[in-house]
Order: C-alpha cells, then structure tokens, then sequence
C-alpha cells in the first residue's frame, strides 16, 4: 500500500466550496475503490479568510501548503472584497503561494471535448478535436517585478507604473517545462513575446531560441507577437501544440483559449515548481474559472473543472495515469449521454445542478472500474 498523500484543499470563495464539495466525493470513492489514501487538510484563503482572520492568506496555509504533496485550490475574490485596499485583495492568496512556493510553470490546456463541440461560439470545424497546452510563467514578469508603485510627480500629476522583467534562468526554466510537454505531445513549441516593443520580449525570444538549440534540437520552435497569437487562436487555433510566454500574456491568452472550449467550467490548470533532487516538486491544481459570485449557493455552478483540476493533480503530483484517465473518461461519458450544467447547456440536453454532475460522475466511474 502507497504511502498517504498529503493533499492540502483550498477552497476559497463564492462557487469553489460548492464545486470542491464534488472533488471530496471523488476522492472518497478514491479511497473505497483504489489502494490509495490521502490524508487531507482544509483551509481558508481569499475572502473567506479576510472575513475569519483579517488576511487573505496566512503564514500558517503558506507553510501547510509547503509541507503537502499537492495543493488543490478553488476560486478566490468576489465583490464584498471589492473595495479593499491592494494588499487586502482576496487574489493575494493565490499569487502568494505561487510565489512563495515556487510554482513558476502554469499549465493550462484547452481542450475540446466531442461532446461539448457545439458549447463554443466557434464553428465546429474550427474547434473539434482541439487539445493545446498554454504554459504561462507565472512568478515572474509585471506582476511581480520593481519598481511598481503610485507617485507624485514634482508637477503635482500622478504616475503609475509596474515592471516587467525577466532573467535568463526564469526564461529558462519555464521554457524546459514547454519543451519537455511538446516532447509527450506534437513536439511543437510556439513562444510568444512583443519583442517588437518590448526589450524584456527580445531578451525572451533570443533565450528561449538559445534553449531550444542547445537542448531540444528535436523539437520545432516558432515564435509569435501576443496580438498575432490572439488572433490566430481564434482563427485557426488547431496550429498550436504547446504555447510558452510570460505571465501577464499568458493570463490574457489562455482566457481567450479557455473560450475556445466554450466553457470556462470544463478546464483545469496546474502550477508547478522545480523539482528537487529526490523529484519532488511543489504543485497547485485549480480551475481556470473564478469564484462566480453571481451564481454562488445555487448549486448550478459546474463542477467538472475542479474535478479535472484533481486529475491534472493525480497525474502530475502523484504519477496516477490511470486514475487520471479514468476521472476523464468518466466526465466525457457523462456529457455524452446528454448531462449539462447551464454554463454549458445545449438545446435538448437534460440540464443538472451541481451535486447531480458530481453524482453521475461517481455513477460514471463505477461503471467503468467495474
Ligand atoms: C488567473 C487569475 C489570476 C491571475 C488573478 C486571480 C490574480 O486571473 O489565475 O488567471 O491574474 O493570475
Ligand atoms: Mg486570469
């Protein structure tokens, strides 16, 4: 029998509890069905902690999320936290374990599931059999970079401003995580940069090319302006294997990808760090989704981007393949037999709340364990 896996639950504000409450029932079938326990702690981020402890995160989560296995977070933020001043901001909480943590390689795939073709506002043809994979840097760039601030000026007018910047290692490293996807997938790496504007996005480009020669040889590098990589992600975004850019480009470019799918509740993501010399690595799961406040407590919201998001974990963190695959099959029969939450309902499908997905689901996997 494996050793417990630590798995640290964060489920966070507005939709995340309610659609994490589906994961535990996975997990609890996990744990009936699979020689596999996990020894699991809950805890409070985002608004939900604001309200119980004053901060959006605390010293103590960070070091419980240090100490487990894998991370597996909700959605955070909603607007009773709206007008809180920068530093009390419920999203804190996840930007603050993935510094600190270390995950610096968010992994975000946009895949188009058959029986969710006609959930996109894309034509079918555009989008069917879609699967790419967005790896966005995610402890670097403007988010994180000084200066950044708001000052007066000696004429009185204010100045805002931030700071994008990237070294060579933080390149470097996100990009080996890129190429070391496209060698599991199509072997094709897009890179994407304004290295027409930006001197950071020269210094990308020319680092990533400089990788690419050095260590993968054998697999194909191209390189893309973001705004051209807008475009053509909604024009033929089939051209795309992998996608490696930075952190800002790559929030705005996987939003656009996850949309492509036709629903931001389908998609999972993982966020990984470096791993250490025994190949443990420091990992978080979440959904690309937010905490949707509008439809919090309604018990409508879909649950299966969580749910992906833990067989992201099982695979990843854990090297459960199997398992992974068996909760991904699962969620594409149940939509196949005509199941929808309203996120991603169609004309004739049976339109189900969230507990009733997450049932079926569990239904789902018993049939095919059996
Ligand atoms: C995301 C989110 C976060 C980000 C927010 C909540 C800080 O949009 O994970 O994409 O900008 O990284
Ligand atoms: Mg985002």
């Amino acid at each position: 029998m494996p050793a417990n896996k630590k798995l640290l639950i964060l489920p966070g504000d507005g939709i995340g509890p309610e659609v994490m409450r589906e994961v535990r029932r996975v997990i609890d079938w996990m744990d009936r069905r699979r020689a596999v326990t996990f020894d699991i702690s809950e805890d409070l981020v985002g608004g939900a902690a604001i309200d119980a402890r004053g901060a959006p995160i605390s010293p103590d989560t960070v070091e419980a999320a240090r100490e487990a296995d894998a991370v597996l977070f909700g959605a955070v933020g909603g607007p009773k936290w709206d007008g809180l001043g920068f530093a009390l901001r419920p999203e804190l909480a996840i930007l603050t374990l993935r510094k600190e943590l270390g995950l610096f390689a968010n992994l975000r795939p946009a895949l188009v599931l058959d029986p969710l073709v006609d959930a996109s506002t894309l034509k079918p043809d555009v989008i069917r059999g879609l699967d790419l994979m967005i790896v966005r840097e995610s402890t670097g760039g403007v988010y994180f970079g000084e200066p950044r601030g708001v000052e007066t000026l000696p004429d009185g007018q204010m100045r805002g401003f931030d700071t994008e910047s990237y070294t060579t290692h933080e390149i470097e490293r996100v990009a080996r995580v890129a190429f070391g996807l496209a060698r599991t997938r199509q072997r094709r790496v897009c890179s994407v940069d304004k290295a027409n504007v930006m001197q950071s996005g020269l210094f990308w480009r020319q680092t990533v090319t400089a990788l690419q020669r050095r260590e993968f040889p054998d697999v194909e590098l191209s390189h893309m302006y973001a705004d051209n990589c807008a475009m053509q992600l909604v024009r033929s975004p089939k051209q795309f294997d992998v996608i490696v850019t930075s952190n800002l480009f790559g929030d705005l470019l996987s939003d656009l990808a996850s949309m492509l799918t036709g629903s931001l509740g389908m998609l999972p993501s993982a966020t990984l760090g470096a791993a250490d010399s025994s190949g443990r690595r420091h990992a978080l799961y979440e959904p690309i989704h937010g905490s949707a406040p509008d439809i919090a407590g309604k018990g409508s919201a879909n649950p299966l981007a969580q749910i992906l998001s833990f067989a992201m974990l099982l695979r990843y963190s854990f090297d459960m393949h199997e398992d992974a695959a068996l909760i991904e099959k699962a969620t594409t029969n149940v939509l196949a037999s005509g199941l929808r939450t309203a996120d991603i309902m169609v004309p004739g499908a049976a339109k189900v709340g969230t507990s009733v997905m997450g049932e079926c689901l569990l239904r789902e996997m018993d049939k095919l364990a059996a």
